[in-house]
């Protein structure tokens, strides 16, 4: 029979057939979200390779087939169970220098990897600085040292952030000229000592607010670098969230940024967010993402490589504007209707942007009821852990705050380019427009993605959830009129004593 070959053109499952990909990131968020659709996708992909490190005493192995049993696997499985035998793990920590690949791997790497889809990273706003520019700035050098040996490498892909370049009021679709000099950062790092390089972070930092930012501001300038030699492509996602849809709606496995004091603030336990009421929250669904990260990937793999090529620069940012105040009344709306289990207080959030009233309104609302509920837990024989919980949320509530009360404008030039490209017929399967989206469904979907799996809540125990709060509202009401009527004893007392 006669095989009909379609052109990878017109087709992007087809483009990818025999393609080799190397994935770094793999165990992360957005790289779990990256297998499974890929995989289910473009299912004639040649394989996967995924640079992975042990990690909680669970090797390569272990690691992955913990990963392939998650929820989100459950489609692929169905669909298609002879795909995973795709996925290859490769031993190799980004931290490393030359990312600590041994040397048949390296060689099985540059003999066969096609494609390079650099997700890995050190996301903690503020690791040491040393940590930050050997995860995030020397591993991208040394990924695209690498790629430079590879035989057929036809299109690199780097996930950076769209706060890369916090001081562009709009940031457009092309490389900035980086902080400082990223090689001779890279010599510091490798040079000093964690101390005497922590004591001049803030220096080295300058406008920047932590390290992440900073090292990741540096990365795009190596990618830029050795675009002379590379076919590279950068992609800036802004805040990552749930899935809009693919494999379902609502995945999720992370609580970084703004879920953390949404699932807070659905439970009772944030009662104040230091939050501009105004400014947009700048999320992007990670299936969005990772259809982007597949379509960008795609149009280099195409494009004649000459030495003229620029790097090829796409925002992935909100299509989608909502404040955080509208974001916050939606999630009331929401866990109303579908409440979290465990709840300790009705949930109402106050945003407040004066630090002064969020840290009074914290001392009050946050820290004092969970020393007091802290020593119940204890006495009753139970694990206090709310104070240490609201220390936490306290040192997150600043560090996301100077992303909380900026604004920044995004061009969306290339990403509209880009989606124009599409072949129609796989428009379906890989648009990243979402520019349509029900917010009150995604948020729907989101509340009950949080619950399944980040929360692990069982679904249909919806109406014992919902007694809960029927309990919760009436206590909070009972503390709520003792509180009243005791103030009112106070100042009843005062003004009896003023004037007698
Ligand atoms: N999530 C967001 O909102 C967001 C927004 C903008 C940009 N990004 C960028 O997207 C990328 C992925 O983010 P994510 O949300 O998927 O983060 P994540 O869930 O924390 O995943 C990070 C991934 O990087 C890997 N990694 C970290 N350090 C490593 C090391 N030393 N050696 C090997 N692997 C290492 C992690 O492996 P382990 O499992 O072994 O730790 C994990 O697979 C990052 O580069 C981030 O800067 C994310």
């Amino acid at each position: 029979m006669e095989t009909v070959t379609v052109d990878p053109a017109k087709s992007i499952p087809a483009f990818y057939a025999g393609q080799s990909i190397l994935l770094t990131g793999a165990t992360g968020f957005l790289g779990k979200v990256f297998i499974e659709k890929i995989l289910r996708s473009c299912p004639d992909v040649r394989e996967i390779f995924l640079l992975m490190r042990p990690k909680k005493g669970l090797n390569m192995n272990e690691r992955l087939e913990k990963l392939l049993n998650l929820p989100l696997y459950e489609k692929l499985l169905e669909e298609q169970p002879s795909n995973f035998e795709k996925l290859i793990p490769i031993s190799g920590d980004v931290s490393e220098k030359e990312l600590s690949l041994s040397v048949a791997d390296r060689q099985m790497l540059i003999e066969r990897v096609t494609i390079i889809i650099h997700v890995a990273g050190d996301v903690k706003f503020n690791n040491s600085l040393k940590y930050a520019i050997f995860a995030n700035t020397r591993a991208t050098r040394d990924i695209c040292i690498l790629a430079q040996s590879m035989k057929n490498l036809i299109a690199l892909v780097y996930v950076s952030t769209a706060f890369a370049h916090v001081n562009e009021p709009i940031v457009e679709e092309k490389i900035y000229p980086p902080v400082t000099d990223w090689q001779k950062m890279i010599e510091i790092a490798e040079l000093l000592d964690e101390h005497t390089l922590n004591v001049f972070t803030a220096k080295y930092l300058d406008y920047i607010p932590n390290t992440y930012i900073f090292s990741k501001n540096l990365a795009e300038s190596v990618i830029q670098e050795y675009s002379s030699s590379l076919p590279c492509a950068i992609i800036r996602p802004s805040i990552v969230t749930i899935t809009e849809k693919e494999p379902m709606p609502g995945w999720i496995d992370n609580v970084y940024g703004p879920m953390g004091l949404f699932i807070g603030g659905g439970k009772g336990i944030i009662r104040v967010a230091y939050l501009s009421k105004t400014v947009n929250e700048d999320v992007i669904p990670v299936d969005v993402v990772i259809k982007a990260i597949i379509v960008i990937c795609w149009k280099l793999g195409l494009t004649t490589f000459t030495a003229d090529s620029t790097v090829f620069v796409l925002n992935g940012t909100n299509q989608k504007y909502m404040t955080y105040q509208s974001c916050i009344e939606l999630l009331h709306s929401v866990v109303n209707e579908l409440p979290f289990e465990g709840t300790v207080w009705t949930p109402h959030t106050i945003l407040t942007d004066n630090f002064v009233l969020f840290y009074v309104l914290t001392i009050l609302l946050h820290i004092l009821p969970a020393i007091l509920i802290d020593f119940i837990l204890k006495f009753s024989g139970r694990q206090p852990m709310l104070v240490r919980l609201q220390r936490k949320l306290f040192v997150v509530s600043r560090a996301i705050s100077y992303f909380s009360f900026r604004k920044w404008k995004y061009s969306d030039t290339n990403r509209l380019t880009l989606m124009s490209l599409i072949p129609p017929e796989n428009l379906d399967m890989f648009s990243f427009d979402y520019s349509y989206l029900d917010i009150k469904e995604f948020g729907k979907h989101g509340v009950i993605g949080v619950k399944k799996f980040l929360l692990h809540e069982d679904i249909n125990r919806l109406e014992e959830a919902r007694a809960h709060n029927r309990r919760v509202y009436l206590y909070v009401t009972v503390v709520k009129t003792i509180i009243s009527i005791g103030i009112l004893w106070i100042i009843y007392k005062w003004i009896y004593c003023c004037t007698s």
